[in-house]
């Protein structure tokens, strides 16, 4: 395959362990600076140019995108996704991943354990949200630090509201999250590619440190992970849309505890700590789903007027409940089931013979009108003339 690297940093470790595997495996490989390109929208179909000329065809990008450049370099792998290259993490699961905040929220509905989070603005909510995570000590971060700049222990309520009221006050958005001191300033990187962790190391704080990067001074371990570590690894680069990942998670008393997951991990720590040739794991990754480009699903699938992609919760139709799919009718109404969740599972293309539980969510395909009737009904209010008096006086 022909692969580009975006990456600002060809010296960088991890670029020059990719470009060596990509060449060790045969394949044409190129470091291309990420802000070098200009995205051209001017002629009928979409078009990259780098360093002043049109780009040459390629199969797969890679993208490493750096913290300061999250805007301009999404939207550089959006326009290589517009273009069907394929790309193993997509703009919207860098953009996604790249605020804690918003991969949080995205996350927590999933059945993922996470550090208790809030997220307040107003100075009077910050008692209670430190509250409401446990109270002091707590972890305050900023939403967008990486290699631990930026992630503050509070030890006591008021020192805690200071330092919010501080960063508050230079516009600055912080999390406010509970400090999971079972974990002792250690916690895990899992290195997610695909479907499974290739390789993971413990990390380790120095001395009275809390936070464990290696950035900080974190010493690095291999690290065998148990089957609730590797799932929650690995349901979190996915959930997250990306397909290379490395997950930040802290040991918990009942269980991993996803931080972060990074779209650019580094893999000169987890390399020399496990030894493992991770880089040549992405490289082969990339190249066996070279034929798969990413396809925003529902979009594609909206396009004919009056279809689309939209979810069944099965217990709002009590009629669905114990009953097999190929009984239930959906067909007969034109709807595909693409899949079905159910509790943390999926059930990809689910047969005929799959009988529906209540709580079971399906994600169908098929006549918008259709689906809308069965779903719990939320009347679609006409608008209404504008009352005589729009603000009532006193
Ligand atoms: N809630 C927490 N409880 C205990 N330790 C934490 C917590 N959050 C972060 N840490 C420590 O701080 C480090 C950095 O936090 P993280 O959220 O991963 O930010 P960064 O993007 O800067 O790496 C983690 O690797 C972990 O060692
Ligand atoms: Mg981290």
């Amino acid at each position: 395959m022909k692969l580009a690297i975006l990456s600002r940093a060809p010296q960088a470790y991890s670029t020059q362990r990719l470009r060596a595997a990509a060449l060790q495996r045969g394949h044409q490989v190129k470091v291309l600076n990420t802000l070098r390109f200009a995205i051209d929208l001017s002629d009928a179909e979409p078009d990259l140019q780098y360093r002043g000329r049109r780009l040459s065809d390629y199969d797969a990008i890679l993208p490493r995108i750096g913290n300061s450049i999250t805007y301009f370099g999404t939207a550089v792998v959006r326009q290589f996704e517009q273009m069907d290259v394929y790309t193993p993490n997509t703009a919207n699961g860098i953009t996604n991943s790249r605020d804690k905040l918003r991969a949080t929220q995205i996350l927590s509905r999933h059945n993922i354990g996470m550090p208790a989070t809030a997220f307040v603005h107003n100075r009077g909510d910050v008692r209670l949200a430190i509250e409401k995570v446990g109270g002091a000590p707590v972890v305050i971060k900023l939403l967008e630090g990486t290699q631990g700049i930026g992630v503050i222990l509070a030890p006591e309520v008021k020192i805690a509201e200071a330092i919010i009221e501080t960063l508050h006050s230079t516009k600055q958005n912080v999390l406010i999250q509970s400090f999971i001191s079972e974990s002792r300033g250690r916690d895990i990187r899992a290195l997610v590619v695909g479907d499974r962790v290739v390789a993971a190391m413990r990390r380790v704080a120095v001395g009275d440190e809390f936070r464990s990067n290696v950035h900080r001074g974190g010493r690095v371990e291999p690290v065998e992970l148990t089957p609730a570590y590797e799932q929650a690894a690995v349901r979190s680069a996915q959930i997250m849309g990306l397909r290379v990942a490395g997950v930040d998670m802290l040991e918990g008393k009942d269980g991993p505890l996803v931080m972060e997951v990074n779209s650019s991990p580094g893999l000169e720590g987890i390399e020399k700590a496990t030894e493992l040739d991770v880089a040549g794991a992405i490289i082969d990754f990339i190249d066996n789903q070279v034929a798969f480009p990413e396809i925003d699903v529902r979009q594609r699938l909206t396009v004919s007027t009056g279809y689309g992609v939209a979810e069944i919760v099965v217990h709002s139709n009590a009629d669905l409940v114990g009953r097999a799919l190929r009984d239930s009718m959906l067909s007969e109404r034109d709807l595909t089931v693409l899949t079905l969740h159910r509790g943390t599972s999926v059930i990809p293309n689910p047969k005929g013979t799959t009988v529906m539980e209540a709580g079971d969510r399906l994600l169908c395909f098929g006549r918008l009108e259709e689906m809308r009737s069965m779903m719990p009904t939320r009347r679609r209010r006409r608008v209404r003339k504008l009352p005589k008096e729009p603000i009532p006086e006193g």
